[in-house]
């Protein structure tokens, strides 16, 4: 398993004085590391119509980009281009095992394991992201350019890129194998491949008040919740027609409230919503589907294996009835599940041991096979 060393600090003096923060090199941050995925396996995903990518060059320095799926790369050459491909820990487990090392933050924060390569020259201009990335260099070397928080104008370079205009580095490095780079939203940076390389991007995002209120709005029209109209009875005789007047405005006000204050609803939303994937998972439901009873005795001889990229969370408002949300959907296997719920949502492997409250309740064993029949866990062999 792969193991951050933070030779200059510990992990609380990062939390406290980095993460969300500032800027800074981790220089072998990963001992002895190699690519976890291959150049041409990278490329091949990317031909694949359920995989988001994305190829970016200079022609006639001018920025140009391409999304995929992509059917050769033989026209783009030898220099100067890179391909960005998201979300790769769900297509592949071996890159799924370099979101385990940063597991000192909640799974409810993780975006997705961003890999790009890029031929020498290569990289995807001067921008800022809206999310926390621990840029892990793979093979080969990379220059990297970060500058302060300010007032970065940004402007589309191309369509699909959107940039920002020159900064002054606080950090100038060169990345060699193993060296994390770790930079807050807002922070602009650029990378340029100084010969064929490859980078490991483990992407936080957090979310916006838009993206939660957006969010919510739909988990209630969804859920067909909300719906009790505003009261106004005993209202006073109005004065001025035209006005909203601070009275009213508190009802309002008031009534939005009420569906932030409830606290089961508002669980149920952030569980939901938060476990939602926003690229596709990798599901391979099994040609011969397991019963209930095989699946159990299956995790008794060999651990159950959570599929790339599901998110799986509990939230503490509900977990004591038992509550979970995985992919977007609630379960409530009540309270004597508890224990086996937060195993589920806590660990990557599960065993027999670890699910035995849940294993004695029906209910439980019956989703949890309808799970790995429709290929959300799996057993390797
Ligand atoms: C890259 O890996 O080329 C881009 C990563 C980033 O800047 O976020
Ligand atoms: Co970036």
């Amino acid at each position: 398993m792969l193991k951050l060393n933070l030779a200059d600090f510990s992990l609380e003096h990062f939390m406290a004085h980095y993460w969300q923060q500032k800027p800074v090199v981790i220089r072998q941050g990963f001992d002895h590391f190699t690519d976890l995925i291959s150049p041409n396996d990278l490329a091949g995903l990317a031909c694949e119509e359920e995989v988001e990518s994305r190829l970016v060059y200079k022609k006639d320095d001018q920025w140009q980009a391409e999304v995929g799926p992509f059917e050769s790369y033989q026209r783009f050459g030898k220099e100067g281009w890179t391909l960005v491909v998201q979300a790769v820990n769900h297509w592949s487990p071996e890159v799924a095992e370099l979101v385990k090392p940063f597991a000192f933050i909640p799974k409810w924060r993780l975006d997705d394991v961003m890999i790009s390569y890029a031929t020498p020259g290569g990289g995807v201009g001067p921008h800022i992201d809206l999310y926390d990335v621990f840029i892990c260099q793979g093979s080969g070397r990379r220059h990297w350019r970060v500058g302060d928080l300010g007032e970065h104008k940004q402007f589309a370079a191309h369509a699909a890129l959107l940039h920002t205009e020159p900064f002054e580095a606080i950090i100038d490095v060169e990345l060699a194998p193993g060296d994390i780079l770790y930079i807050p939203p807002g922070f602009p940076h650029e990378g340029v491949a100084l010969e064929e390389s490859m980078s490991f991007s483990v992407g936080f995002r957090a979310k916006s008040s838009c993206d939660l209120l957006s969010g919510l709005a739909d988990y209630v029209i969804d859920k067909e919740l909300g719906k009790a109209l505003l009261s106004d009875s005993k209202r006073p005789i109005c004065q001025h027609q035209g006005q909203i007047n601070a009275s009213d405005f508190s009802i309002i006000k008031a009534q939005l409230q009420a569906v932030l204050d409830n606290n089961t609803l508002m669980a149920d939303f952030a569980g939901s919503y938060l476990s939602k994937t926003k690229c596709a998972l990798d599901l391979q439901a099994l040609d011969e589907p397991l019963a209930a009873k095989e699946v159990v005795n299956e995790l008794l001889a060999q651990p159950l294996l959570r599929t790339g990229g599901l998110r799986c969370l509990y939230v503490d408002e509900t977990v004591t009835q038992g509550v979970c949300y995985i992919e977007g959907e609630r379960f409530d296997f009540g309270p004597a599940c508890q224990q086996a719920v937060v195993a589920l949502c806590d660990n990557d492997a599960l065993s027999h041991a670890l699910l035995e409250r849940g294993l004695q309740n029906p209910e439980f064993v019956r989703q949890l096979t309808e799970w790995v029949n429709a290929g959300f866990w799996y057993f390797q062999d």
